[in-house]
């Protein structure tokens, strides 16, 4: 089973990327394939309407977001991992997020989804504040992302009250509690 980690936040280190690490280590240790990408030190243009993709649900604009599209098409599993930023998920998610109008336009238009296995996604977030309408308002993005990108949402982690770099680690139960997700996914899978 491959698992893919997609670090969303320009923090590197951060809060959720400590979180996403734990997950993708106990991955590892239960013998799952893990990749890792950080959106942040990839090259990815906005989307920018241009309609390229409107004939073929194929995304005309070459950028690092081929790397992005390959990596998901792989993957059994992906863990996707956003701070809060202003009510919403940070720019370097939503940049991604957009660019996935062409396999919106091939699964809702043009029926002929670029995937055709279901996978599962899990998002991990955190916030600086306790504001749980924040955290369903970023859902709700990646809720809509999932399902165009045939993902199952399967599971989410929100932890608010949490701002300062590394104070997830600080948290009596979060880092456990990520990894034993990670960890539950290969025990026992033969591939
Ligand atoms: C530009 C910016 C906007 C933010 N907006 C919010 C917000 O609207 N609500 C919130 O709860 N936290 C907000 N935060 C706090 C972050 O979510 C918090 O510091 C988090 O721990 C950062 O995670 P990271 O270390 O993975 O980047 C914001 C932080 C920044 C830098």
């Amino acid at each position: 089973m491959k698992v893919l980690g997609i670090a969303g936040s320009p923090r590197r280190n951060g809060n959720t990327e400590i979180l996403l690490d734990e997950a993708l280590k106990g991955a590892r240790d239960s013998g799952c394939e893990v990749a890792k990408l950080v959106i942040n030190e990839l090259k990815i243009a906005p989307c920018q309407e241009c309609g390229g993709c409107e004939e073929t649900g194929v995304c005309t604009v070459k950028d690092d977001m081929q790397k992005i599209f390959e990596e998901i098409s792989k993957a059994d599993y992906i863990f996707l991992a956003s701070p809060i930023f202003f009510g919403s998920l940070t720019a370097q998610v939503k940049t991604m997020i957009d660019r996935f109008q062409g396999w919106w336009v091939a699964r809702y238009i043009l029926k002929k989804p670029h995937v055709k296995e279901e996978k599962n996604g899990f998002f991990i977030c955190v916030g600086g504040q306790e504001r749980p309408d924040f955290f369903n308002n970023a859902k709700m993005i990646i809720k809509n992302f999932f399902a165009t990108a045939s993902i199952e949402y399967v599971g989410e982690f929100y932890y608010p009250k949490i701002n300062e770099k590394g104070e997830v680690k600080k948290h009596p139960t979060a880092l456990e509690d990520i990894y034993n997700v990670g960890k539950n996914l290969c025990i026992g899978r033969k591939n």
